[in-house]
C-alpha cells in the first residue's frame, strides 16, 4: 500500500511523464510495477495484467498482419524486376531479404519536404523523417556529433529503434518527426503511446521493402560508413539548391535567423562546396550509387526529374506515384508557404522577391559553390530582373582522377 501511495505522490509530482509511464506499461514488456506489488491482490492482478497484454499482443498482431497484407495488396501490380529481385519477400527484413534503402541528404528549404513525400507515395515505403530536430537548427559537419548521427541513421534505417532516446523524447514533446512517418503514425492515430515505443515501432518498420530517409543536418562527406555497411545496401540522393533561393526561402522561417549555420551564407555555401567534393570522392568510390541533384531541375520538370530518381533507386514507377505527381505539381495556390506542391514559379523567385544588394551579399560569399553547381551570377538589379537572365547552366561533379586518365 506505502508503494501504491508512493507511487501516486511521484506520479502527482510528474504529471504527464507518468502517465505515460501507466499507458506505456499496458503494452510493453515491462510490467515490474505490477509484478512488484505484494499484497495479496498479486495474483488476480497478475492474471488482468497477463489477459490485458495478451489481449494487447494480439491487437498488435493484428496490426502487423493487416499492414503486411495491405503492403502485398498494393504492391501486387509492382515489377520486382526493376528492383533487381524476383519478388516481395527478398527486399523484407523478416525474410532475411534486405529493404532497397534511399537516404536523401540536403538542407534547410531546399525541396526535401515534396522530395520526401515523392518518394513515400511508393506503396510499400517507410519513410524516416528527419530524424535530428532534437539536435537543434545546427549542421553536423565532423566528430563528435557525427558518430552519434551516423549511429542513429543506421539504426534507424536498420529498423532498431532501441536506445534513441533523444528521438523519441523530442517525438514525444513535439510529434511531428514521428508523425511524418505516415506508415507509422497511422497505427498510433488513437494510441500515440505506440509510436514511442521501439519494439513497436521496430516491428512495423520491418515489414517494409522501400526505407526512405530524409536528413538536413549531415553533410555528405560523413557517410562513408553508410555506404560500406553491405547490409544496408544504400543508395544516396543529395538534393541541392540555388543559395539565392535557399536564403530566400529562409527569411520566412523564424527558426532560422537566430541560427548561424541557416542564416549565413558564408556557412550555407561553405557546405556545398564541402557536399561537391564529397559527391565528386564518393561517385568515384561507390560508383552508382550516389546522386546529385539540384532543386530547380525537380521543379522546372518534376515528372521527368522524378522518373530519373526512381530509375536510380531501382523503383519501379508506380500509380500511386504519378497520382502524386499530378496532385502535387499543379499551380502553386498555398502560396510561399507551401510546403508540399511544387511549381515553376518557386525556383527563380527571388530574383523578384530580393534586393539586389542582398543578393549580391549572397553571391559574394557563394562564388565557388555557385560555379560548381552552375548557378550564374547576377551582375546587377536590371540584369537580375531581365528576362535575358536565366540563372541556371550545367554543372560537372568532375572526377578526381580525370586529370591522371591519358586521352
Ligand atoms: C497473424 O498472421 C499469422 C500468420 O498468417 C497467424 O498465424 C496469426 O494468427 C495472425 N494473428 C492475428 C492476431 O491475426
Ligand atoms: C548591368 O549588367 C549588365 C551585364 O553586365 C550590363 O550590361 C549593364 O550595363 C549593367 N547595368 C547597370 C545599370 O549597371
Amino acid at each position: 500500500m506505502f508503494r501504491r501511495l508512493n507511487f501516486n505522490f511521484i506520479c502527482f509530482a510528474f504529471g504527464f511523464g507518468c502517465i505515460f509511464v501507466l499507458l506505456g506499461s499496458k503494452y510493453t514488456n515491462d510490467i515490474s510495477f505490477h509484478t512488484s506489488s505484494k499484497n495479496k491482490m498479486e495474483d488476480s492482478e497478475n492474471v488482468q495484467v497477463k489477459l490485458k497484454r495478451t489481449h494487447d499482443n494480439f491487437d498488435i498482431e493484428t496490426m502487423l498482419n493487416k499492414t503486411r497484407t495491405k503492403i502485398k495488396s498494393e504492391l501486387a501490380d509492382y515489377s520486382f524486376i526493376n528492383s533487381g529481385v524476383s519478388d516481395l519477400e527478398d527486399l523484407l527484413m523478416e525474410f532475411g531479404g534486405t529493404p532497397l534503402r534511399s537516404l536523401v541528404m540536403t538542407t534547410w528549404r531546399s525541396g526535401s519536404t515534396f522530395f520526401g513525400e515523392l518518394l513515400d507515395s511508393m506503396p510499400g515505403n517507410y519513410y524516416h523523417y528527419e530524424p535530428f530536430f532534437w539536435y537543434g537548427i545546427k549542421q553536423i559537419r565532423g566528430p563528435p556529433d557525427s558518430f552519434k548521427a551516423l549511429k542513429y541513421m543506421e539504426k534507424l534505417m536498420k529498423c532498431d529503434y532501441e536506445g534513441l532516446d533523444e528521438y523519441f523524447d523530442f517525438g514525444k514533446k513535439h510529434e511531428f518527426p514521428v508523425s511524418h512517418t505516415s506508415k507509422l503514425w497511422e497505427h498510433c492515430k488513437t494510441k500515440k503511446e505506440l509510436c514511442f515505443d521501439p519494439e513497436f515501432t521496430s516491428k512495423i518498420c520491418k515489414l517494409f521493402p522501400f526505407q526512405s530517409m530524409k536528413v538536413v543536418r549531415v553533410r555528405l562527406k560523413l557517410i562513408k560508413q553508410l555506404l560500406d555497411d553491405k547490409e544496408l545496401n544504400l543508395k544516396v540522393i543529395l538534393l541541392v539548391r540555388d543559395p539565392r533561393g535557399v536564403m530566400q526561402s529562409r527569411q520566412h522561417r523564424s527558426f532560422c535567423q537566430p541560427a548561424p549555420d541557416c542564416w549565413w551564407p558564408e556557412l550555407v555555401c561553405a557546405d556545398m562546396v564541402s557536399d561537391h567534393v564529397a559527391a565528386s570522392r564518393l561517385m568515384q568510390d561507390y560508383p552508382n550509387r550516389i546522386m546529385t541533384l539540384r532543386y530547380e531541375e525537380l521543379a522546372l520538370d518534376p515528372s521527368k526529374t522524378a522518373y530519373e530518381v526512381l530509375k536510380f533507386l531501382r523503383l519501379d514507377v508506380t500509380k500511386s506515384v504519378k497520382e502524386f505527381l499530378r496532385t502535387h505539381t499543379s499551380v502553386n495556390v498555398a502560396g510561399f508557404d507551401s510546403t508540399f506542391r511544387i511549381s515553376r514559379d518557386i525556383p527563380f523567385k527571388w530574383r523578384t522577391s530580393l534586393y539586389f544588394d542582398y543578393v549580391d551579399e549572397v553571391q559574394t560569399a557563394c562564388k565557388e559553390a555557385m560555379s560548381l553547381w552552375g548557378y550564374k551570377m547576377a551582375y546587377n538589379a536590371t540584369h537580375m530582373a531581365s528576362k535575358d537572365f536565366y540563372p541556371m547552366e550545367s554543372y560537372t561533379i568532375t572526377n578526381r582522377f580525370d586529370n591522371q586518365i591519358p586521352s
